[in-house]
């Protein structure tokens, strides 16, 4: 039995180090060992990364991969993926190329709103709080100014605040709805800051409302915070060709792979258990994307699902249409997405992700990241109605296996070799890996 540890975040990085390995790890030794394998040699470079959480104790590796030729609006990308899933940047950069000799993709912006929301709670006459709320409404954008008139000189801040009776749902509880334009930033610590001011401002108001009664003056304020839900906050992005030019590796015919992708999204659209994970896939080029450029990734995949949810049922992000001999896909998604603030200043490869995409302003990176998204769905939806995911995925993970298996680089070319005209399984790669020692 391990005892509760009080002040762990006092301790110093050794110390908790020290602690972990001691207590947690079978062997301790090995277990410092590999941690501090994965500092960086630059102190400083180590110091950043440590602070940007609490009780660093070491860095946590992904690949950062690129994704080349992608054509997007008529300029073109190398897209940098973090992402440990084998297949993903090399399906990634096979759609880039099928559609790079097809146009490209074309983005647009829909929306780039984001909202947050006063929670709270009122005790009495909701006719008496709308007043309330008109008579406080240019107070609450008053006292926000120090926040916002610096955004405000850019062309952005808080766009709106609504009142919202939200008492057939929950009894007693309103919300005041906030819209807000952040520019390039992701601008959460921005609106925080915004929705704590305007709960602030209302609450002390209200005890001020000669209307009020002694019980209405109390507004309870319940929570401020941002929603990451963003329904305002869209791009779309799309590809298009006759159907003539969808040919394939496959003996499968332009004609057949155009309407098997219809019916691909079609199923996705009336089979929760299909569309999720086919929205998991649009998530493997997503999610790749904002984390290479120091998003935030959770707030991105909660939003999305939730879109993906709106009709009241959970169905595909993309859809496909055929017309007059024209295939057309795409992707509409909402994005909440920085290229300033946050990470993005700070951690030395965000920094050269948005470098390597040139710098986008946020609109741009979320013309980039919907793309991928919709690059990553054209690939695996094209495997799955062709060959079947399991060739090309086996084919990235023989690598893992061999790996594993404590290949060394001529062993992995052999077998690279080898598997080039054999089919990848597990089990197979063991048999051909141990005939192949025994053989040498
Ligand atoms: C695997 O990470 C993603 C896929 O399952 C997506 C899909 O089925 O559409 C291949």
């Amino acid at each position: 039995m391990i005892d509760p540890i009080v002040g762990f975040s006092k301790l110093s990085k050794q110390e908790k180090i020290d602690w972990v390995a001691e207590r947690y790890t079978q062997n301790p030794k090995k277990a410092k060992n590999i941690l501090e394998s994965y500092w960086n040699s630059e102190d400083e470079v180590q110091k950043l990364h440590d602070e940007f959480i609490e009780n660093t104790i070491t860095n946590y590796y992904l690949p950062l991969g690129i994704a080349p030729n992608f054509l997007i609006n008529g300029k073109l990308y190398a897209i940098p993926m973090a992402i440990e899933e084998s297949s993903v940047v090399a399906a990634a950069s096979k759609a880039a190329k099928f559609w790079l000799d097809r146009g490209g993709f074309k983005s647009e912006i829909i929306g780039t709103e984001k909202i947050g929301q006063v929670h709270f709670m009122f005790y009495g006459d909701s006719f008496k709080l709308v007043e309330f709320f008109n008579t406080v409404h240019s107070k609450l954008l008053e006292e926000a100014k120090p926040l916002t008139k610096n955004m405000e000189k850019r062309g952005g801040g808080i766009l709106k605040i609504e009142l919202r009776n939200k008492t057939t749902e929950l009894k007693d509880y309103y919300q005041l709805h906030c819209t807000f334009e952040t520019l390039d930033a992701m601008g959460a610590n921005f609106i925080n800051s915004c929705l704590e001011q305007i709960a602030q401002t209302f609450k002390s108001e209200a005890q001020q409302f000669a209307l009020f009664n002694e019980k209405e003056k109390q507004v309870e304020i319940v929570m401020s915070i941002l929603s990451n839900y963003v329904p305002g906050c869209i791009v779309r992005a799309e590809v298009e060709c006759a159907i003539r030019d969808l040919k394939t590796s496959t003996s499968v015919s332009p004609n057949e792979f155009a309407n098997k992708m219809l019916r691909a999204i079609a199923i996705a659209n009336v089979e929760p258990h299909r569309a999720v994970t086919h929205n998991k896939g649009i998530m493997n080029g997503i999610d790749a994307v904002v984390l290479a450029t120091g998003n935030d990734f959770r707030a991105v995949e909660a939003g999305a699902h939730a879109y993906a949810a709106k009709d009241g049922k959970y169905k595909s992000l993309t859809n496909a249409s055929i017309e007059n001999g024209v295939f057309k896909f795409w992707i509409e998604i909402p994005l909440a997405l920085g290229t300033v603030g946050g990470l993005t200043n700070l951690h030395p490869l965000v920094k050269l992700a948005l470098e390597i995409l040139q710098q986008p302003t946020a609109k741009e990176l979320m013309q980039i990241v919907a793309v991928a998204g919709l690059a990553q769905n054209f690939a695996a939806i094209s495997s799955l109605i062709t060959t079947g995911i399991q060739e090309g995925h086996m084919k990235m993970h023989l690598l893992n296996i061999l790996n594993q298996l404590g290949a060394t680089e001529v062993e992995k070319n052999d077998m690279v070799n080898y598997f080039k005209n054999h089919t990848v399984s597990h089990s197979a790669v063991v048999e051909a890996f141990e005939k192949l020692r025994s053989n040498t």
